[in-house]
Parts: structure tokens; C-alpha cells; sequence
């Protein structure tokens, strides 16, 4: 029957309209009821500019093309002529600075340039592209017009684009997405999802980040489809010449983003989502989860037992059984009859706590959330105005709606009591949202939307997000000028300017160790940086190897936290005895003593939109071999970590990228552009310092902030040629970078074979507490003669059994010269 109707409705329709495609999705439930016709743009009939937006319409149909920077151009849709509000939670602020732009009527197209791109519409087929002005090059472009079809059941309309996807085009992007690094050839599908135990290649996940990058011979450019309904990607797997991507509803609106190096493209997607604040601190240091730790003398004997055996940590976790009844912002005294002298005291051996808040309210009128929530009508309702009720770890819940900006101050308000008590930092989980059996809210459900309204259609995807920034936003006003530390399973683009992320319920197999390695590096290069697995694995149980490679890892993921399921075995980095216990020691304080280092690269990341790793194919996109490589990234510009992935092995192969690189635990110097096999046994991970770096360290602590910093590491790798470093250091946990308050030191490092000299620029208004530097001078190829430190000679300096060059000063330095003999 369907079918018939189908014939028949075809036909009118083709007669109708000047280019169309018919489709029948026989499958979909909604759409078999009536044919499925897209709509293509047609031509150019009309072109109007208004200041940066130009609008280009085929008669019914209008695009709108804005230029947004010199590198970035956003394009529009507006299917029957009429735009929808212009508003989104990813990008607060849409302009941003263009220097000079022109608009040219040309015989087939209207081109629109900028300083660096031109952004072409065809007149016949309104295929638009983009391409590079300086070297001509098209960076992407229309394989047909923009397109759309009628969404009979909701309103609006299911919105398509389709580029062309060259023959040796790569992808990359896409936040939180499981399997290879390079999405060429796979389809993708954003509904942010509760994924317990999730596979290889399971799509989706928890998060929807719709922005990808393009490579192709040799030059990057980055699409942001910004819309919160169900979304698509396809990269050349329906059609291999074909890229892909489609929403279920909302505005076909996208932003061009150019290169040409992918870096770029990051940093400039970063300018319009923005970045991660710099976080406390203590929160760089590593965290012990567990669902959950309880009673408090449990708690207790766990913060204890990390100082008794010596394993730095910061934070302690409170999971769910906290809670009176998994009620949120409740206790369960009976485990926890003095909160807050249990909090004091872990805070008094350097431990922060950090407890769990979900979305799910339980109904029940003699709880004050809920009889707040209800009174003031904060919850979430379906289309016939009835509650929208699931069963979450409380049992029957009701939602927030998050969207509401009355609903998000009210939460944000919430955690008082907690912060009054001492708690550290919050930590937002099955903000999918998820719920049980049925696995999120219903399509009807009603949110406010900040005012623009919509179903959980369009709302779904950034529920969590919006729950996340409304902890972030309350405890920012709560904790005065502290730096809130917040953490959220769900999000949306933009969610790193409220929280940090972890990859969810992961499982404990070498397979995983490899996914999770991959999820962060694509995490960090999609803008949502503050990324970490759980150590360890959630669920199932891992040997003393695995837990060991993972901590190997973890040491170098932006977020280093363990965490596991409760049915499985005890997880502290001391429970699988010998070696693995003093080799998880050894890399967890070499975190600690890296941490001026990581701080800085945080730094980097807030202040100028870099990830903070790094993978290879962003190191040397040029070479299309490094599209494959997935295992090795930089950590910031100067570490690069080759994780061990395999079990048993005791060595690997590692590329280095271009440059020359000195092995961390070795000091071997070795020429980029070239493979190694090298060791690595249980206790070793292979780790590259970058040739004339410099890497500041921290003496070991227990925990951040554990002593006064009266001594600071410089590490000083010697390179043949000149080499920019710097490093970042603030009070740690306040706004008063914002004010300028902090210090960028610059280094400058180059030698000649004979000579090396160090340069120093400060940038800040903030003084540290220590004096004195103590220099290593690793890898310098001349004896030693004299060295000056500002023109004063130091003439009490060694070198060690690892031919590293030591010495001291008290002063903060401008300039340094090593002259050799
Ligand atoms: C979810 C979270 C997990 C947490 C558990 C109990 O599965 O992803 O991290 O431990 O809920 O709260």
C-alpha cells in the first residue's frame, strides 16, 4: 500500500519540480507513510550583501553566506526562504575580526574573498566551494546542492550536504568516536548515548562534536555542523567520492574553517567554540575512582593508603552510594555520619574529594530537590504536558530542563551545600540523558531551549552540556574566584568551556588500552581536550600488566583517573603487588615531576586554542603514511609518548616525526623521519624529548601543592639549531590570569657545535616563590669550558654518570652561554 501511494505521489511530484532525487525509506516507520522527495537548491536568481552576510536565493530557497574571520565562513540554509533564530549553545558569539572582504559577480559564479579564502557559489547548480587564495587550491566543494525533505511527523526538515570526497582525502575530527583514527570510508551517527561496555567502532557514543577536518595533498580544512538534532557524517562509504553530512531536523548550517595545516584548523575552531579554562591545579595530579568507595572508613583507608605507600594522588571519588538513596545533593549517613570532618581530614593529607551528581531526580515529595523542583515547574514535560518520568539509579525520576536558564541557576545553586562542606569537584554522569530500559527521553518531550523551544529531538544532544555548564556556572559564583573543577560524560561542541571529559564505561582489555588511546588523541584534536579514560579499564578485570601499560598511559592523558565498576576486584595502583606497584609509582610521580610542564601545555591550550595532544597526523600531515599512525602523539610541542599497547611486549617500533629526538630515559639522540625499534620493557615506556626543548620539572610530591617550590628543574636538551620553549606558572587556582597575573617564560634554545645559548623573555605580572634554578644541560656534543648566567661566569658545575652538564643560579635569567673548550 505504502508503495502505491509512493508511485502515485512520485509522479505528481516529479512534474513539479526542476531537480529532485526520490527516495523511499521503506524501513523508517514515520517516513514509509508518504514518499520521501528531497529538494535541491536550484540556481542563483537573486544575491543580496548586508554588511558580512551575503544572501543568495534560487527563487524560493535562500543560502546565507557570512563571513565570519578571514579563515572561517559559515553557510546557511533556509529551505522555504525563512532562517531560523540564529542562535547556538556551541558558539556564543558568531563575528569575529575579517580584515578585508569583496564580493565579485564573475560570468559563471559569485565569488566572496576574504584574505585567505574565497568561498565560490555557481550561478546554474549553486555548488559552493572554498579554496586557499595563496595557492589556488579547492579545499572543499559541493558534489551536489544543499538539499532537504519535509519532515511531515515533526515539522522542519531532515537537511543534507554532500561534498566531493577526493581519492586521497583523509578525515580526521569528530570527538567522541570509537575505532581508527582516520574516519575515511565510515558513516557516522551523533546521539549522545549511553554506551556501558561500548565496542570497537560502536557508534554513537556519549558525545556529539559535529566537526571534522579534510587532508588532501597535503593541506588541512575543518567543517562544524552546527546542529543539535540526530546527525550524520559520511566519509566516502555510501559513495567513495562522496563526503556527507545530514541532520534529522534543524538548519543546515556549517562553518567552513581553513587551514592549512590542521593545527590551524583546531586553533580556529577553538576561536568559535572556545576553549578550556585552565583548570585547579591539583586537578593535573592523578585521581582514584571507584564505583564506590564507601563506607567513609573505606574511603579513608584508600586516601591513607596512597601516603602510606608513597603513590602521589589528589582527589578521592565519591560515587553514587554516597547518596541517601541516590538522592543527588543528599548523604547517606549511615556510611557517612560526619561528611564534613571526613572531607577536612582527607584535605589535611592533601586528598580532594570529589563526589557525583546525576540528572535523574527521584520523585518522592518529602525530598527537597524534587518538592523544589516540582513547586517551580523544572522539570522536563511530554507534548500532552504530562512529566517526562524514567527510571534512573533512584528509581522513578524526573529531569531538569537544563535548557531552561532559570533551571541552570536553580542547579548551579544546588551545590552550595557540598562546596560549604569541603567537596572539591563535581562530577556529572547519564546526562545523555540516560534512562533505564528505554535508553533516553522520548522524541516529544518539551524543552525551553533558551527561549527557542524544541523537542528532545533537537534538545537531546546537548542536555548534558547544558548541565554541565549550569554545576560550572553555580560553582563559579559559589566558590568566588576559585577555579571550578567539573567533569560530564554527555556533551556538545563547545562542552570544554564548562567541564573535562572521560570516555566512559570502557572495558579492561588490551583492546581497549589501544581504543582509548586513539578516543583521547581524537578527542583533543576536536577540540575537547580535557580528556581521560578510565585507568584500568570500568568493566571486567585487568592482570598487573595491563593496569601497569594503562597507568603507562594515563601519565600522559590530559585527565589521569582510575576507575572500576564495583563488581569487579579492588583497583588502586598498589592492588596487583609487585613490580607493578613500584612501576606504577615511578610513572604516576613522573607526572608530578612533569607538572610545570603539563600545567604549561594547559596553558597553551587555554590561552591559543592548541590540543594538548597531539597525534602524528597532525605532526606531519604531509605524509599521507602518517594518516594511519594512531598509537604516538605528542603531549604538548615536546614530549612525544609511544605507548606500549601490546601485552608481553618489550619493545616497539616508534616513528619519529621530523627533527632530532632524545630518548627520556636514555638520552640517545636519534634523527627524525625514521623508525626505531625500541626497548621497552614493563617499567619503561618509550617517551622522545623534542631536540632543544626545554622541560621544566617539579621535585616529586605527594600531591600538588604538598611543599613550597624553592628549586625548579630546567631540563635543557642541546640542539644544533634554534628551538622556542615555554612555560607557564600561576597561583593554581584562581581567575587571576584573567588579570594577568601569571608568568610566561619564554626559552629560547640554540647551538652551534661549540656554544649554546639560552634566552629568556618573561612575559606576566606574577612572581613566583623560588630563586634558584637547577640546570641540566643534556646532550651538549663539547667539552665544557665557561658558562655564564647573565654575564656573571658559574664556576661550580659537574657533569653526572648520564653526561648531563649540572649546575645552579639564583637568578632568573635573561641569558646563558655554555662555551665549549
Ligand atoms: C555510569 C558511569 C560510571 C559510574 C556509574 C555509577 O556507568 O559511567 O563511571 O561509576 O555510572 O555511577
Amino acid at each position: 500500500m505504502a508503495d502505491e501511494i509512493n508511485k502515485d505521489h512520485i509522479e505528481e511530484i516529479k512534474s513539479e519540480h526542476i531537480e529532485e532525487e526520490i527516495i523511499q525509506h521503506l524501513n523508517n516507520p514515520v517516513t514509509n507513510l508518504k514518499p520521501i522527495v528531497k529538494e535541491y537548491l536550484t540556481d542563483v536568481k537573486k544575491v543580496k550583501k548586508e554588511g558580512n552576510k551575503f544572501y543568495f536565493s534560487d527563487g524560493n530557497a535562500k543560502v546565507e553566506v557570512r563571513v565570519v574571520s578571514d579563515e572561517i565562513i559559515r553557510v546557511r540554509l533556509a529551505p522555504h526562504g525563512v532562517f531560523l533564530d540564529d542562535f547556538s549553545y556551541a558558539v556564543p558569539q558568531v563575528d569575529q575580526k575579517v580584515t578585508t572582504f569583496s564580493l565579485k559577480e564573475n560570468d559563471d559564479d559569485y565569488t566572496i574573498s576574504t584574505n585567505t579564502v574565497t568561498c565560490k557559489v555557481n550561478k546554474a547548480d549553486f555548488l559552493i566551494s572554498f579554496s586557499d587564495n595563496l595557492t589556488g587550491l579547492e579545499m572543499s566543494k559541493d558534489a551536489s546542492a544543499m538539499h532537504w525533505e519535509e519532515n511531515v511527523e515533526f515539522g522542519g526538515y531532515y537537511v543534507y550536504a554532500t561534498k566531493e570526497c577526493l581519492p586521497e582525502e583523509n578525515f580526521f575530527g569528530l570527538g567522541d568516536k570509537s575505532g581508527n583514527m582516520n574516519l575515511r570510508g565510515r558513516k557516522f551517527q551523533n546521539w549522545n548515548t549511553d554506551a556501558y561496555s561500548f565496542g570497537w567502532d560502536q557508534d554513537p557514543l556519549y558525545r556529539t562534536i559535529p566537526f571534522y577536518i579534510g587532508v588532501h595533498e597535503a593541506a588541512a580544512y575543518g567543517i562544524f555542523f552546527d546542529n543539535t538534532f540526530r546527525s550524520y557524517f559520511d566519509f566516502g562509504k555510501e559513495n567513495y567520492e562522496k563526503t556527507s553530512f545530514w541532520a534529522d531536523g534543524g538548519e543546515l548550517q556549517y562553518y567552513y574553517i581553513h587551514g592549512p595545516h590542521m593545527m590551524d584548523v583546531v586553533k580556529r575552531y577553538q576561536t568559535l567554540t572556545g576553549t578550556h579554562q585552565l583548570p585547579p591545579k591539583w586537578a593535573l595530579g592523578f585521581h582514584q575512582c571507584r564505583w564506590s568507595y564507601y563506607p567513609e572508613k573505606k574511603v579513608r583507608e584508600i586516601a591513607e593508603g596512597f601516603r602510606q605507600r608513597q603513590i602521589p594522588c589528589d582527589a578521592i571519588y565519591l560515587d553514587i552510594d554516597y547518596m541517601d538513596g541516590y538522592r543527588c545533593f543528599t548523604w547517606n549517613k549511615k556510611y557517612f555520619p560526619d561528611p564534613k570532618k571526613m572531607i577536612k581530614d582527607l584535605a589535611n593529607i592533601g586528598m580532594k574529594t570529589v563526589v557525583m551528581i546525576d540528572p535523574g531526580i527521584k520523585v518522592d515529595d518529602n525530598y527537597w530537590v524534587f518538592k523544589e523542583g516540582k513547586e517551580n515547574n523544572y522539570f522536563c514535560r511530554r507534548s500532552d504536558d504530562y512529566f517526562m518520568e524514567g527510571h534512573v539509579w533512584p528509581g522513578r525520576c524526573q529531569f531538569p530542563d537544563f535548557t531552561n536558564p532559570t533551571v541552570r541557576e536553580w542547579w548551579g545553586g544546588l551545590y552550595k551545600e557540598l562546596i560549604d562542606l569541603g567537596v572539591a569537584g563535581f562530577w556529572n554522569d547519564m546526562n545523555e540523558p540516560a534512562v533505564f530500559g528505554a535508553g533516553t527521553f522520548p522524541n516529544d518531550v518539551r524543552h525551553n531551549y533558551d527561549g527557542y523551544r524544541g523537542s528532545h529531538r533537537k534538545a537531546h544532544n546537548i542536555y548534558g552540556m547544558q548541565m554541565v555548564r549550569s554545576t560550572y556556572d553555580g560553582l563559579k559564583k559559589l566558590m568566588r574566584n576559585k577555579r571550578p573543577f567539573t567533569i560530564t560524560r554527555a556533551g556538545y561542541s563547545g562542552v570544554q568551556r564548562y567541564a573535562c571529559v572521560w570516555t566512559g564505561d570502557n572495558v579492561a582489555t588490551w583492546e581497549h588500552l589501544k581504543l582509548g588511546n586513539i578516543q583521547c588523541q581524537r578527542m583533543s584534536i576536536s577540540g575537547v581536550p580535557f580528556v581521560g579514560t578510565d585507568i584500568g579499564g570500568f568493566s571486567g578485570e585487568p592482570d598487573g600488566e595491563l593496569f601497569t601499560r594503562w597507568i603507562q598511559l594515563g601519565t600522559f592523558s590530559p585527565f589521569m583517573r582510575a576507575h572500576s565498576a564495583g563488581d569487579t576486584s579492588e583497583r588502586e595502583p598498589w592492588s596487583f603487588g609487585e613490580p607493578f606497584t613500584s612501576i606504577n609509582r615511578k610513572f604516576i610521580e613522573l607526572r608530578y615531576q612533569l607538572m610545570p610542564y603539563i600545567y604549561s601545555v594547559f596553558w597553551e591550550h587555554h590561552r591559543y586554542g592548541f590540543p594538548i595532544l597531539r597525534p602524528l597526523a597532525m605532526l606531519e600531515q604531509e605524509y599521507v603514511s602518517n594518516h594511519y599512525r594512531q598509537d604516538e602523539f605528542t603531549f604538548g610541542d615536546k614530549i612525544l609518548v609511544c605507548p606500549v599497547l601490546e601485552q608481553g611486549a618489550t619493545s616497539r617500533l616508534v616513528y619519529l616525526p621530523k627533527g632530532q629526538w632524545y630518548n627520556f630515559w636514555t638520552h640517545e639522540l636519534l634523527n627524525g623521519e625514521n623508525e626505531y625499534d625500541v626497548q621497552a620493557p614493563l617499567e619503561d615506556m618509550p617517551l622522545f624529548v623534542r631536540a632543544g626543548s626545554v622541560v621544566p620539572e617539579y621535585p616529586v610530591m605527594q600531591y600538588v601543592g604538598e611543599k613550597p617550590i624553592d628549586e625548579v628543574w630546567l631540563n635543557i636538551y642541546y640542539a644544533g639549531y634554534e628551538v622556542n620553549s615555554f612555560m607557564f606558572e600561576d597561583h593554581g587556582d584562581t581567575f587571576a590570569y584573567e588579570q594577568d597575573i601569571y608568568l610566561e617564560k619564554k626559552f629560547s634554545v640554540k647551538g652551534d657545535g661549540k656554544n649554546l645559548v639560552i634566552q629568556q623573555v618573561i612575559e606576566g605580572l606574577y612572581t613566583p616563590n623560588y630563586e634558584l634554578y637547577d640546570y641540566n644541560v643534556i646532550g651538549l656534543p663539547f667539552e665544557v669550558s665557561k658558562i655564564f648566567v647573565d654575564d656573571k661566569e658559574i664556576t661550580e658545575f659537574n657533569i653526572d654518570d648520564r653526561k648531563r652538564l649540572r649546575f645552579k643560579s639564583n637568578k632568573n635569567f635573561m641569558h646563558i652561554k655554555v662555551i665549549g673548550a
